[in-house]
């Protein structure tokens, strides 16, 4: 089966929340929630926040997890049952652009890396603001794939193949800087920021999380590379790997603000 821009497996998730968990933690933090909150997760996967939040808002309050992906909602409900929490935390498929909640049903909502997919990340914003009671905080975090640097002798190859991730391949790769903008725009009240740089020195870990094999495919079918340069890319990398020098780094940005 064909699978869009926007799938990720799950078990990718769940290195990269293990990798995230410091700003998963911030997010919750920014939400303020208390006991007997209802509370929405957009682009929740496979329920790797959703069980979390459940814990924050007690057995009076309800998680409600939303994915367009069948196959993360069944993961995610799974994983609900099996922590016996069923009863309040909830996962359904809808899109992001669309969600099926009357107005003002949630106290708190959230979304991590999903904006990124999103050809419209503005419907996405405005559904959850429209969603969230007011006074309530929004929070998004977000990549910004344009602060993506791999240490190569490659420059040119690796500014390439960076600005063909963030620019072509994902939908809104530059997301997270964007969403300053987004959350103005938007009138959200009392907005407030963090920045989170990610280092990473595993080759391999790094060559997941940046869905590595796919982005070359993809930009050496685009003519962004050729199959040579491919061939030199991967023999520094490598050799940088073997020398155990290996590094890349990215930012990801939180962005919480009120609904007015
Ligand atoms: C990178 S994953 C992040 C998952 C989760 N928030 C986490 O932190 O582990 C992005 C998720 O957004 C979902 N997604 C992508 N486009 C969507 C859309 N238009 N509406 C709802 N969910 C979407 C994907 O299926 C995927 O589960």
């Amino acid at each position: 089966m064909s699978r869009p821009n926007g799938y990720v497996d799950p078990e990718f998730l769940r290195v990269a929340g293990e990798l995230f968990g410091y700003i998963k933690q911030r997010s919750y933090t920014f939400m303020q929630l208390q006991a007997g909150c209802q509370v929405l997760d957009l682009g929740c996967g496979p329920g790797t926040d959703t069980i979390p939040l459940a814990a924050l808002v007690g057995r009076h309050g309800q998680v409600i997890g939303v994915d367009y992906d069948a196959d993360m909602v069944t993961k995610a409900q799974q994983r609900a049952l099996e922590a016996g929490i069923a009863e309040h935390v909830k996962h359904q498929q809808a899109d992001a652009g669309l969600l099926p909640f009357a107005d003002n049903f949630f106290d708190a909502s959230r979304s991590e890396r999903l904006f990124q997919h999103l050809f419209n990340p503005d419907q996405a914003l405005a559904e959850m603001i429209r969603v969230t009671k007011s006074g309530g905080w929004i929070v998004v975090v977000d990549t910004d794939w344009g602060s993506l640097s791999v240490d190569s002798n490659e420059v040119d190859i690796e500014r390439r193949l960076a600005q063909f991730m963030a620019g072509s391949f994902l939908h809104n790769g530059y997301s997270g800087r964007k969403l300053h903008r987004l959350f103005k725009q938007q009138g959200l009240a009392d907005i407030a920021l963090e920045v989170f740089p990610i280092a990473i020195r595993s080759y391999i870990l790094a060559r997941e999380g940046t869905r590595a094999d796919e982005v070359e495919q993809a930009a050496l079918d685009a003519g962004v590379v050729s199959a040579d340069e491919l061939y030199r890319w991967h023999q520094d990398l490598e050799e940088a790997d073997r020398n155990g020098c290996y590094f890349c780094s990215l930012n990801l940005m939180l962005f919480a603000g009120r609904k007015p």
